[in-house]
């Protein structure tokens, strides 16, 4: 891990400028990343509670690892690290001198637009905008921005915890240029991450299959089936996966696997998802009436530590 400068060449220039919009746990995951990784990071939201919520995640993350990588010295690990973040409420100025925008702010398609036309007008004609989008549609988002910008536009989604989660989905749209492409790959890269690329389609790769098969096992809870421990027990031991569907529900959110089907039930027929899988399930929608979000709400399917306000995700 290197605290210095060094950014990724592209044919129409260097980026070593990272803006990030929204101080959530995806936003600070991927300011951390970036920092880590030796971009000169800026993280924007609009409040400064919401930044401060952000960096207390990041400097969390750090001592973390920290503790592996830097056992003598966590405080001056996270602090070389710490020091390659700034902060600030100001969007345009946020964004005056950077190569590369990703945004991570509430998955709301007009608030989303509104950001990225506003940014059209500030950022430099070089620069790459990108969306953390989980459910959204990147050509929509992009609509907003002229059309020299749709082609340096272009989905990047990444996965929780952002500094262990190896993946990076890169989302082209029929707009986007080779060159924004490569050049995101090669940022991804650089920040220790696995490119995949996909096209704007419901859910790309991973919640395009991990989605239905969350839904289905509140379903098979829902009926009487079986615990939500024996099925996270079952997928664990006999599925090979790192946590079961229940825990990583709580883990992500039980709100943002209920938005993300509310999307596509909309969208319905379209990324050949059928009704069937995304019908309302009425267990789902009551917990988080209840306001039983997971992790982020500190109850869940099961009763979960509550990590930190989350005003963004
Ligand atoms: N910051 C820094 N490092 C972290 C971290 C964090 N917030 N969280 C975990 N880590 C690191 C640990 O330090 C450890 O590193 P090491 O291997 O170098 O020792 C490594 O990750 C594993 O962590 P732990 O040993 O503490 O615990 P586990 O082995 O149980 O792993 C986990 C934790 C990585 C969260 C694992 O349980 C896992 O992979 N779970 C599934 C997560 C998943 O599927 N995420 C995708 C969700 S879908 C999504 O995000 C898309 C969105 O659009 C909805």
């Amino acid at each position: 891990v290197s605290s210095g400068i060094r950014g990724v060449s592209s044919r129409s220039g260097k980026v070593e400028k990272l803006t990030v919009f929204g101080a959530g746990l995806m936003g600070a995951g991927i300011a951390q990343v970036g920092a880590q990784n030796g971009f000169k990071v800026i993280l924007s939201d609009v409040t400064d509670k919401a930044l401060q919520n952000g960096l207390n995640i990041i400097s969390k993350s750090l001592s973390r690892i920290g503790k592996k990588t830097q056992p003598d010295d966590v405080e001056g690990f996270t602090k070389g690290i710490m020091d390659n973040i700034s902060t600030t409420t100001d969007a345009g100025e946020a964004v005056e001198e950077a190569d590369l925008v990703v945004e991570a702010i509430i998955e709301s398609l007009k608030i989303k637009r509104d950001l990225f036309g506003y940014l059209d007008t500030k950022a430099k004609a070089g620069c790459i905008f990108a969306s953390n989008t989980s459910s959204l549609s990147i050509t929509e988002i992009a609509q907003s921005c002229s059309t020299e910008r749709q082609m340096r536009f272009a989905g990047l989604h990444f996965f929780n915890p952002v500094p262990a989660m190896k993946l990076v989905e890169i989302v082209r749209t029929t707009h986007t240029s080779d060159e924004t492409y490569e050049t995101l790959r090669s940022i991804t890269e650089q920040m220790g991450k696995s490119p995949v690329t996909c096209k704007d389609t419901p859910g790309f790769i991973v919640n395009r299959l991990l989605i239905p098969y969350l839904l289905d096992a509140i379903r098979m809870v829902e009926r009487g089936d079986a615990t939500p421990e024996d099925v996270d027990k079952a997928m664990e031991l006999g599925g090979g996966y790192p946590m079961g569907p229940f825990k990583l529900l709580d883990f992500v959110g039980l709100d943002t696997a209920s938005y993300i089907a509310q999307g596509w039930r909309e969208k319905s027929g379209s990324g050949g998802i059928s009704e069937e899988v995304v019908k309302p399930i009425p267990l789902l929608d009551r917990l988080v009436k209840e306001g039983k979000m997971g992790r982020k709400s500190g109850k869940g399917f099961y009763d979960v530590p509550k990590l930190f306000n989350s005003p963004t995700f």
